[in-house]
């Protein structure tokens, strides 16, 4: 065996164990199905799928989606069937992929995230739940990540209804993410992954109107890389549960830069969009890149970054 294969990529997540920590991020996955014939699904760590919500949701007014430099903007408005419909019509399909399967959950309200988790925690095949916390795109998707108190209340009553590993998504927009993060924490999540889309406006200045027709949107791609990778820093420094980076991620080498800042995992974004098989050479590029720091695991590598 070289060194490279001896390269152990595994981590836990509260009582969940993943075989390598290349995952994707919600919203930019579709089912997950789409991605079949690139590569096997199951290889992947884990996949997360787009939000669920209680009721249906037709999602915004066009344009929902348009290129920035070095990103991507998008309004998409957390269109879905609604918890119901999901559970008998998309479920069922998921459940053949393969890869650990996390559901991402948001409420219309705190209560709305605690139906969801009751939902959800009665089904078969389901390894996680992450909390959407943190939708800039409609009406108070904010509100669950900006104030410590509310926080740590959505995760109180998602935790009174499931044993399943409880992931809180936050926000990169506030002043200091690692408040929230300690109340999520406290509130029972086993694990925060960060950060979500940044908020923003395309303006189209010969129409004078935004694009995007909602008005404001969220960035995500390469150009907030370096956001993501300070709050993945400041969150590991501050709280005790594994730490899932997002923000930028396409290559190996840009996975372990969030390892070595803290994360214990990472989602593939933005990049799925333009090269369907970025989680998956991502995910090949990393023993050797493990093994070129001298490690032989994942585990030996987060976190060690030295900061000045
Ligand atoms: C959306 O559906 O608007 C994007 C989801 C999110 O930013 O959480």
């Amino acid at each position: 065996m070289t060194a490279t294969q001896a390269v152990d990529l595994s981590l836990r997540i509260g009582s969940l164990e993943l075989q390598n920590p290349v995952g994707t991020a919600s919203g930019t996955y579709g089912k997950g199905l789409e991605f079949q014939p690139f590569y096997e699904v199951a290889r992947l760590g884990y996949v997360v799928v787009k939000t669920i919500t209680t009721e249906a949701r037709a999602g915004n007014p066009p344009p929902r989606l348009c290129e920035i430099p070095g990103g991507l903007m998008n309004s998409i408005g957390l269109p879905n069937p609604g918890v119901d419909a999901y559970i008998e019509t998309v479920l069922p399909k998921l459940r053949t992929l393969g890869a650990p399967l996390v559901i991402n959950i948001a409420g219309h309200d705190i209560a709305d995230f605690a139906i969801l988790a009751r939902r959800f925690a009665a089904e078969e095949g389901i390894d996680a739940l992450e909390l959407n916390m943190s939708c800039p795109n409609v009406s108070g998707g904010l509100d669950y990540s900006t104030d410590p108190k509310v926080a740590k209340e959505v995760l109180v009553r998602a935790r009174a209804e499931t044993d399943l590993p409880l992931i809180a998504k936050l926000s990169p927009n506030v002043t200091d993410i690692r408040p929230i993060a300690e109340a999520a924490v406290a509130g029972g999540a086993d694990a925060i992954s960060a950060i979500n889309t940044i908020v923003g406006m395309p303006v189209d200045w010969r129409k004078r109107r935004p694009i995007l027709g909602r008005g404001f949107g969220g960035i995500s791609g390469p150009c907030i890389k370096p956001v993501a990778l300070r709050m993945v820093r400041m969150l590991y420094e501050t709280v005790d549960v594994p730490i899932i980076g997002i923000g930028g991620i396409e290559t190996a080498d840009d996975a372990m830069e969030f390892f070595v800042a803290g994360a214990s995992a990472i989602q593939v974004g933005t990049a799925n969009y333009y090269r369907p098989t970025a989680a998956i050479e991502l995910l090949e590029g990393l023993p050797e890149r493990i093994a070129s720091l001298g490690a032989t695991s994942l585990q030996e590598v987060i976190g060690t970054l030295e900061m000045p």
